[in-house]
């Protein structure tokens, strides 16, 4: 059955061997970029929303519980690190263990989780450069730098008239500079990224440090506010409750996204197999800690229901007329999102690129520019999709789009790390999973257990992408996939002798 089958690892060393990239990266160097992948839009901008709206100072909760289902996640992901040390991240780890559908139907959800990541953080970006610039006393009409639905909603609480029509530009503009960054390589933006980690992380410890001394422990009560009921476009809502907090925990799921980023970096690594699964838990394990944290400090220096959607990190400040950190905030958490941004659509094209040399996807998505040796088709087609979705597109919806393809992507994952240990126990593994059996099953149930609990809408949207995603399959990748000509494989096998 030609969708159970699988690329040789032998086609995957050689792939390997062809990396020219330099190997510079220690396992402190990857977990820096793990944090600078994870911290950005989730803790800086949804909090607002998952305080507000679901989970009130129970917020923390709710990082707990996400953080519970990534930690499992990611313990599995560093298994796979450790056996398949390649770039490509899950999809590429699934196509050489498990088999060519179950890979394809990953990296079809990890396309929800970078492009539609990335669109969250521009819209994120958006919401603080605005910020931004009203510090300096220049503001936006609201149809300027909102979508539609968010734009009335905000035109609403003011008592102004609704606009017709609104477009994102800050969004748009951010995405449409990335992408050309992206597109003349990123060499340079790789060192400005570990300063922005470092100033993203003085930031967030700024929040907790100082945001403690205006914690009012009034306003963590109660700490779970009673469940309400409404119904919002003729579809029911719950708000707080338990159920409350499990919705805001799949919101703020989002905020642990990235640290299956670093398994993207295996072929710069000096020590793949030892660091990449290092790395991968290390960044989770100490984001989890800032991020409980962070959620505690800013329902306890402001009433949850006050916590403004946009921009709630500076707002719980400023809440405090602490006016001079929300310039520091505001400024770090632009710059920060821009690198999650970076790390997000460059994920995205290098996935993209691994399914075209499998031939999975059109050659269109490996075609490289001939100075800059990018991959800057598909780079500014990945652009082009982000930017006009992040200027029409309310954020809660994105970012559920990119939570529920990454929590099926985890869930997966966990599946076929249990799958090739035992299927091959024989392999090589540096790093082993701890009681896998258990430590997977409880991941897969944790992911999916979130899944229930995303909005019945989302649900609509992803069942529609995960059928074009097969259709796509069975009409395009099953007919071009290279392993259609074992010869291909033989010839890699040559060059490895
Ligand atoms: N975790 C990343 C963020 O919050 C995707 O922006």
């Amino acid at each position: 059955m030609s969708i159970w089958r699988v690329k040789p690892v032998s086609a995957f060393e050689a792939d390997m061997k062809k990396n020219d990239l330099k190997r510079v990266l220690t396992k402190w160097g990857l977990t820096s970029l793990g944090i600078g992948a994870i911290i950005g839009g989730g803790i800086f901008t949804l909090t607002g929303i998952a305080a507000h709206d679901y989970a009130g100072p129970a917020l923390a909760l709710s990082f707990v519980i996400a953080g519970i289902g990534c930690l499992f996640a990611s313990l599995c992901y560093a298994e796979f690190a450790s056996v398949l040390p390649v770039e490509g991240s899950a999809y590429a780890y699934a196509y050489g263990t498990v088999g060519e559908l179950f890979a394809w139907f990953i990296g079809w959800n990890l396309i929800l989780e970078y492009m539609m990541g990335a669109t969250t953080v521009a819209v994120a970006w958006s919401g603080y450069f605005v910020k931004l610039l009203h510090l300096f006393h220049i503001d936006f009409p609201i149809w300027l730098c909102n979508d539609l639905t968010t734009a009335t909603e905000k035109a609403r609480e003011a008592g102004i008239e609704a606009p017709a029509f609104a477009i994102n530009l800050p969004a748009f503009i951010i995405t449409l500079i990335v992408t050309s960054i992206l597109v003349k390589g990123i060499k340079e933006a790789a060192k400005t990224n570990n300063i922005i980690v470092i100033i993203k992380i003085a930031v967030v410890l700024f929040v907790i440090i100082a945001g403690a001394f205006y914690i009012d422990t009034a306003n963590w009560q109660p700490f779970v506010p009673e469940e309400t009921t409404t119904i919002v476009d003729g579809v029911e809502k719950v708000n707080f409750g338990f159920g409350g907090v499990m919705t805001a925990a799949t919101i703020v799921f989002f905020a642990y996204i990235g640290f299956d980023a670093v398994s993207t970096q295996a072929g710069e690594a000096i020590n793949p197999k030892k660091d990449v699964p290092f790395a991968i838990v290390a960044s989770l394990i100490i984001c989890t800690v800032l991020y409980i944290l962070v959620s505690l400090v800013l329902t306890g220096m402001v009433k949850y229901d006050v916590l403004d959607k946009s921009a709630p990190v500076a707002s719980a400040f400023a809440e405090n007329g602490l006016g001079w950190a929300v310039f520091i905030i505001t400024i770090a958490a632009t710059a920060g999102l821009t690198s999650v941004m970076l790390v997000m659509m460059l994920g995205q094209t290098r996935i993209f690129l691994g399914m075209a040399k499998d031939g999975l996807l059109p050659p269109f998505f490996k075609d490289l520019h001939s100075t800059f040796k990018t991959p800057y088709k598909s780079t500014y087609l990945v652009g082009a999709i982000i930017a006009l979705v992040a200027a029409f597109t309310p954020i809660d919806k994105v970012s559920e789009m990119c939570s529920m393809g990454t929590l099926l992507a985890f869930a997966m994952v966990c599946i076929a790390v249990m799958i090739l240990r035992y299927k091959k126990p024989e392999l090589e593994r540096p790093y082993k999973t701890p009681a896998l059996y258990l430590v997977g099953t409880l991941g897969v149930s944790f992911n999916l257990f979130l899944m229930y609990y995303v909005r019945a809408e989302t649900w609509y949207a992803f069942i529609i992408w995960g059928v074009i995603g097969i259709a796509v399959y069975f009409f395009y990748s099953k007919k071009h996939a290279k392993l259609n000509n074992p010869e291909e494989f033989d010839r890699l096998d040559e060059n490895r002798n």
